[in-house]
């Protein structure tokens, strides 16, 4: 897996911000680029592959979630729409009358071991859980590399079951959603403290992810027994990727103090930078929240209306706790830099 890497880094697969040409740029560089098609459809995951194939003969990284599908309950989604009266007061518009699925899980979905086969992918991961037993077979016969993230121990222990090949141990610092497989369940192990308490339990390879945004806490969670470390908030302001303006800019203006871990954009426990939705989730129970990715649909229709109007404040900025340290530098020079910076730690430990 780690053969074809000059540079211990993954690029997070992150839906909606990873694109082919900031993939194949980390790839490209030395590092391993990826994709997220959590919320893609089969059409738009191929042209990906097509396009990330066009600019690079390196490896890639895909990524789908593996959710459980979500329970239904009219009364819960009614109500969850209704703490947003205000807000659509605001933007002038009615409220939806229900909230829709946006995106399936890709738990029982066989279309994965045919895409694998025409796309080969060196490495695939999931987030919230792994795929039923057959598809990860075929994936492994194939050759790809399977992995899935984890936020604790009891998540790693069923991962290794199930056949994964490594496991992403994402701490707490980490921005996006948490991967923990069960939505109710709440996390709150450090990535350092995660890592290294897997590294003590188990052998296979672990990918360090969560706050990690220079070349020292690269150093400091290979220290720790990881072999290789996932960055996604470290990549949001390369020009390559799709953070769209507003969230650059919040980006820029953010400390770590200003995100947050809610379940309130999306059904899910995620860490991003405060907005209004966040403000109206702290004071909601999360039983009052509907089903992952249920939530999605309102916060979705809420920003894009809100975007529409040039209104701030409803977008889903996913940022993790290194947010004040992200670089606004091309995604090839980011992973020469992190290079630079290992090496120099390194360096330094020997003398
Ligand atoms: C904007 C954004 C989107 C993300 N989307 C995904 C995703 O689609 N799939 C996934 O497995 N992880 C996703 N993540 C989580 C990353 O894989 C990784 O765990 C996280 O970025 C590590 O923490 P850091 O952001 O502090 O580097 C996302 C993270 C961010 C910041």
């Amino acid at each position: 897996m780690l053969d074809q890497l000059i540079v211990p880094v993954f690029q997070a697969p992150m839906a909606g911000v990873s694109n082919p040409v900031l993939a194949a740029a980390v790839t490209n560089a030395g590092g391993l680029g990826a994709l997220g098609f959590g919320a893609s459809t089969w059409t738009e995951a191929e042209a990906a592959m097509n396009a990330f194939r066009a600019i690079s003969e390196g490896p890639v990284h895909v990524n789908f979630f593996c959710h459980e599908e979500p329970k239904r309950d009219s009364a819960i989604e009614k109500s969850w729409i209704r703490r947003f009266n205000k807000e659509f007061e605001i933007l002038c518009i009615s409220p939806p009358t229900a909230l829709a699925n946006p995106y399936d899980s890709s738990q029982r979905d066989e279309q994965l071991i045919d895409f694998a086969r025409t796309y080969t992918p060196e490495t695939i991961s999931f987030h919230f859980g792994l795929p039923n037993g057959n598809i990860v077979e075929a994936l492994k016969s194939n050759g790809t590399n399977v992995l899935t993230s984890v936020t604790n121990l009891n998540d790693a222990m069923s991962a290794l079951d199930a056949g994964t090949d490594g496991l992403i141990a994402q701490g707490i610092e980490a921005g996006g959603h948490l991967g923990t497989f069960d939505a109710r369940h709440d996390d709150a192990m450090s990535t350092k403290d995660l890592v290294a308490e897997l590294k003590r339990l188990i052998d296979v390879p672990i990918i360090a992810a969560g706050g990690i945004m220079t070349g020292a806490d690269i150093q400091e969670m290979l220290s720790s027994g990881a072999v290789a470390c996932q960055l996604g908030t470290a990549f949001l302001l390369c020009p390559e990727a799709s953070t769209n303006a507003d969230y650059r800019h919040q980006i820029k203006q953010a400390n770590s103090n200003d995100t947050v871990i809610t379940r309130a954009i999306s059904g899910r426990a995620a860490r991003g930078i405060k907005n209004r939705i966040t403000h109206i989730g702290a004071a909601t129970s999360s039983g009052d929240i509907p089903d992952y990715p249920i939530s999605y649909d309102l916060a979705k229709h809420l920003n894009a209306i809100a975007t529409e109007q040039g209104v701030s404040g409803y977008g889903a900025y996913w940022a993790g706790t290194g947010v004040a340290e992200a670089r606004e530098t091309a995604a090839s020079a980011l992973v020469a830099t992190l290079a630079q910076e290992l090496a120099a730690v390194r360096t330094e430990a020997v003398r």
